[in-house]
């Protein structure tokens, strides 16, 4: 199969784009628009072809739960935990596996190919966990899952926090998780990111906290993280999410931590949709927007990518797998509709959810890498921002994964 009259992000011209099996073979200029000279060749029309779009951050088995048994009215963080233990008592290994496997076909449809799952392993049974290890391997046909062990109720503050967290890595979870700002106390916060980061530099795990998830601006849980990992030499394996208090930091506490930020190397993921959502629900006016310093973090030129968190859940009532709808809602969120930030917006559900992902070479449209790819909707960034636009194609393995039909508008006026 090849693909013809493909644009490349940062590349002028038409290319065509040859691969052979489930591997890219080749990627040759064309001097112009060609006609397609196979039965099998695909012609992109001039517009975008990129690496499959990546989920950096959900939770698969809390998936499509929202109002079951109660809804969270407060619409706070503190209380989608609390409607979420509830609806934990109701787990079963069937129906985690069947919500977790109907949202993945939602992300598969949007043209996402990698995904990273928190699941929830504050549970002496493991109920999710035990779904989630046998979800991955029956979708990897559609899609490459890593699995995060998520103490969702703490690791200090937790019956046998420690060993379940242990336990899960034991059964196969990719990533290790944590909780900080969610510990009964501070020095519980601060031991439980030492214990998590011992895990994973143990057991060679990738890591992935949530970290200072509030508008607390005392909530310092990331510096322990970064310096954890400078010391470690494991920063490009670590990834701090949400850390909205950030967004309540005054400036000459975060100019401080930028430097210690910089120096570690780690990895920040936003989820901006669930965070306006969440966040600021203390405040009344002036109304915090509850998000990290997802421009600030991009400019020091450290890794920042957008996620979904949630699709319809105890803590976000919607959703659909569209992650375009969540970069397109982060850039306004985080006053990153400039022009320069436009030219390059995809980096935030691409190549910069790679880098938190460390898929390495396993990702890229460059000759000998995985024959998986997008054809889009639109010839560059900004339009397809500006556009609304969609993955128009999927391909897998050499394979189509899916194809989406474009709305057919009628004017009859
Ligand atoms: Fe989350």
């Amino acid at each position: 199969m090849n693909i013809i009259n493909a644009r490349l992000r940062g590349k002028a011209g038409l290319f065509r784009i040859e691969l052979n099996g489930d591997r890219i073979a080749a990627i040759q200029p064309q001097a112009d628009v060609a006609a397609p000279g196979h039965a099998d060749d695909l012609d992109a029309q001039q517009n975008l072809v990129i690496p499959p779009f990546i989920e950096p951050h959900i939770h698969l088995d809390a998936t499509l739960t929202a109002g079951e048994p109660n809804w969270n009215m407060s619409g706070t963080l503190f209380e989608g935990i609390e409607r979420w233990a509830e609806r934990k008592e109701l787990n079963t290994h069937a129906d985690t596996k069947t919500r977790a496997t109907k949202t993945i076909g939602m992300l598969v449809d949007h043209g996402i190919q990698h995904v990273r799952t928190h699941v929830d392993v504050t549970d002496p049974k493991l109920t999710a966990l035990k779904a989630m290890v046998e979800v991955r391997e029956e979708v990897r046909h559609l899609i490459d899952l890593q699995i995060v062990a998520f103490p969702q109720e703490g690791i200090e503050s937790y019956a046998n926090g420690r060993a379940l967290m242990t336990e899960a890595v034991a059964m196969g979870a990719d990533v290790v998780g944590g909780i900080p700002h969610f510990e009964n106390t501070r020095d519980q916060g601060v031991s439980s990111v030492k214990f998590l980061m011992d895990l994973a530099e143990r057991t060679g795990c990738l890591v992935d906290v949530h970290c200072d998830e509030t508008d607390d601006p005392q909530s310092r849980f990331l510096e322990v993280l970064a310096e954890e990992a400078r010391v470690r030499g494991m920063g490009a394996r670590v990834t701090a999410s949400h850390t909205t208090a950030m967004g309540s930091y005054d400036n000459a506490y975060c100019s401080k931590l930028f430097r210690l930020l910089k120096m570690s190397g780690i990895n920040f993921v936003s989820c901006p949709t669930e965070s306006i959502h969440l966040q600021g629900r203390f405040d009344t006016y002036p109304k915090r927007r509850g998000l990290t310093r997802v421009a600030e973090i991009d400019r020091a030129g450290m890794n920042v990518c957008f996620g979904q968190d949630s699709i319809v859940d105890p803590w976000y009532p919607l959703g659909n797998g569209n992650i375009l709808r969540i970069l397109e809602a982060g850039l306004h969120i985080c006053h990153m509709l400039g022009y320069e930030d436009l030219q390059r917006s995809l980096d935030l559900i691409t190549d910069n959810s790679a880098r938190t992902l460390n898929l390495g070479e396993r990702y890229g449209i460059e000759v000998g890498r995985p024959a998986n790819l997008l054809v889009l909707s639109a010839p560059d960034d900004y339009e397809m921002v500006r556009s609304q636009g969609h993955a128009l194609l999927s391909v897998r393995n050499g394979k189509v994964l899916m194809r989406r039909t474009p709305a057919h508008i009628e004017r009859l006026g």
